[in-house]
């Protein structure tokens, strides 16, 4: 039921994007929302990660208290079409669970552990309240937070959870999280599949998107290939480890912001800063709103 509904007001807010105001994407010249990239931003990678068990509430609380610009939100899907905040697409590495996520509802995910795994792997970083931590839903995540929060959403595994982009922009009409805000805005979605992307931006143009590319090989790109992201993204994420001042400038210099991820070590953020990236994942918030402020 509430499904429906989400169904009908997104439609209805689509057929409003479509007539009645002048998108982000044709007010830029059709070059797609713009992002202010004077502000570095400091994305907290599943939460807190580094101090409590990833895409948790109690990690994204501290991603918060540890003033994180965006909480990163990954996202698989429920046998029964729910989005959970989940890294992988098993249930084994992060709950006590076993198997594809795909293959339970969420009433069964519910039953699992997605704290305990920390404490045991972590010793030095336990805490007795993490036993026991639920899998959110993405729902869940917005209603903790609402819209004093920024969220940067991952479609994981797009190709394996037909329909999570409709589910997902669903989900941010009903919270009034789209809109448009380009310049401060409440969502990033990024993903490694251009087709899920391209799918979000036919659905919703004015949502700013984040390319996320994954290199084998030192990074290198070409103008061509940054012209055919621009037609669609704000900017490009990848490992920060593949990438070096004259990646990050070239990419600069056609307006794309750059984040890469996950960036832990403050020699290393220091570094990226000072080749010019626009913001970067940390498990570490906390490290890197220190190393920004020494930055500025
Ligand atoms: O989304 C940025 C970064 O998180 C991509 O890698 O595997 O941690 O989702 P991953
Ligand atoms: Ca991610």
């Amino acid at each position: 039921m509430k499904k429906m509904f989400r169904t009908a007001i997104l439609s209805i807010a689509l057929v409003g994007l479509s007539t009645s105001f002048v998108s982000q994407a044709e007010a830029a010249g059709g070059e797609g929302p713009k992002l202010n990239d004077n502000k570095i931003l400091n994305v907290s990678h599943r939460g807190a990660s580094g101090y409590a068990p990833e895409h948790t509430i109690a990690s994204y609380e501290l991603g918060e208290e540890m003033k994180g610009d965006y909480i990163e939100v990954d996202l698989q899907m429920t046998k029964d079409g729910e989005l959970i905040a989940m890294h992988d697409e098993t249930l084994d590495r992060t709950t006590n669970g076993t198997g594809l996520v795909k293959d339970y509802t969420l009433a069964e995910i519910k039953q699992l552990d997605a704290g305990s795994w920390f404490n045991e792997k972590y010793p030095e970083k336990a805490k007795p309240e993490y036993a026991g931590l639920k899998v959110p839903t993405l729902e869940e995540v917005i209603q903790h937070f609402g819209k004093d929060e920024r969220y940067y959403i991952e479609t994981k595994s797009p190709d394996v959870y037909p329909g999570m982009e409709e589910e997902l922009l669903e989900i941010l009409e009903e919270y009034n999280l789209l809109g448009p805000n380009a310049p401060s805005s409440k969502v990033l979605i990024q993903s490694f599949s251009p087709e899920s992307l391209k799918k979000v931006h036919q659905l919703n143009p004015d949502v700013p998107l984040v390319q996320l590319i994954s290199y084998k090989k030192p990074a290198t790109i070409t103008d061509e290939q940054i012209n055919e992201y621009k037609k669609y993204a704000v900017g490009l994420g990848m490992s920060y480890t593949k990438i070096d001042q004259d990646y990050v400038q070239k990419v600069r210099s056609h307006g794309l912001l750059i984040h890469p991820y996950t960036v832990n070590e403050k020699e290393d953020m220091q570094r990226l800063l000072e080749w010019g990236v626009t913001g970067m994942f940390t498990n570490y918030p906390d490290r890197l709103r220190e190393v920004i402020k020494s930055h500025n």
